[in-house]
């Protein structure tokens, strides 16, 4: 099967074909945006799931101390796709949206620093290597045989989300034009109090030190695999559809996985092509768990 038949190509990014409302799309810049909203931005598989469970803890006490149950997905649902039909305009604020939206496709709202945007990125070779897996696992994306297949995918942009080079530039040079706080998946991962306490800061949200440490214990890696309103197995499973079970949405976790997967031929390659796409892009990466 070619890539087009999960694929959809608007406004020159590709979103996930099976998952997205044309209407909705096309009304995307009207989305009216209220000054409480916080948006999680991300590239896929840059940390997504795991900054909604934190900002659902931060924002919803009923969330951190589990007397409502309510699943990640409703807390912080995706703008673009918007698979449990939410009515958008009902939600109460404040609203917490996810998004993998390019910088331009983004609300003009969002465009007048109404709203705070929480941005998190990933190094991009962990990125690939966890997005390789969830492609064998998810059925409504391209399932290809081998990591080399993938990696060229990946590097044409010919995935969900387009090329992730373009992502990141066009959030970061178009930084100024919104309200956004960048984070790092691997700051996150050495450190996930002190990340907490940046993000509560940028949110303004004044959070005892109790609460501070029930929102980390509950977005450790261990805690969300293991809690169900967290982990997305019944999502994917029941309403997007999985080719196996062996597969996990919390699958590892971890900084450097990409060193299992990629040869130092491909890794040789994708850093060539990293030097020359980020050369003028200031962001620092971290590529490896003892790396400082
Ligand atoms: S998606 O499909 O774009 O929404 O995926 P996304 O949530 O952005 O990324 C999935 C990867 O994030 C990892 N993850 C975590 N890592 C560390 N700690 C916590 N708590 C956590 N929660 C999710 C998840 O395991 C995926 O990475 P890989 O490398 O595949 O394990």
């Amino acid at each position: 099967m070619d890539e087009d038949t999960y694929l959809f190509k608007f406004k020159g990014y590709n979103f996930e074909r099976s998952l997205i409302d044309i209407d909705q799309l096309e009304n995307l810049d009207d989305f009216e945006i209220r000054d409480e909203d916080v948006f999680i931005i991300t590239y896929p598989k840059s940390g997504t799931i795991w900054t909604q469970q934190i900002l659902s803890l931060i924002y919803f006490e009923d969330h951190r101390n589990g007397t409502t149950h309510m699943e990640t997905l409703d807390r912080a649902p995706f703008l673009e796709y918007n698979i449990r039909k939410m009515d958008f305009f009902k939600r109460p604020s404040p609203r917490l949206f996810s998004s993998h939206l390019p910088y331009y496709l983004a609300p003009k709202g969002l465009k007048n620093k109404k709203a705070k945007i929480v941005y998190v990125y990933r190094n991009p070779k962990d990125v690939l290597i966890s997005y390789f897996h969830f492609t064998k696992f998810l059925v409504t994306l391209e399932d290809v045989d081998t990591v080399e297949q993938f990696m060229k995918r990946f590097l044409d942009g010919k995935v969900v989300g387009s090329l992730w080079f373009d992502h990141i530039r066009g959030w970061y040079e178009h930084r100024h034009s919104f309200n956004v706080l960048f984070m790092r998946y691997e700051d996150m991962k050495k450190d996930l109090r002190s990340c907490v306490l940046k993000i509560c800061s940028f949110l303004e949200k004044e959070l005892s030190d109790e609460a501070v440490d029930d929102v980390v214990r509950q977005a450790t890696f261990q805690n969300m695999k293991s809690d169900p309103q967290a982990n997305y197995n019944k999502i994917l499973k029941e309403e997007i559809g999985i080719r196996t079970d062996d597969g996990r949405f919390l699958r590892k976790g971890t900084i450097g996985d990409w060193k299992r997967h990629l040869t130092v031929e491909q890794s040789e390659m994708f850093d060539r092509i990293f030097q020359r796409k980020m050369k003028d892009i200031p962001l620092k990466f971290i590529w490896d768990v003892n790396e400082e």
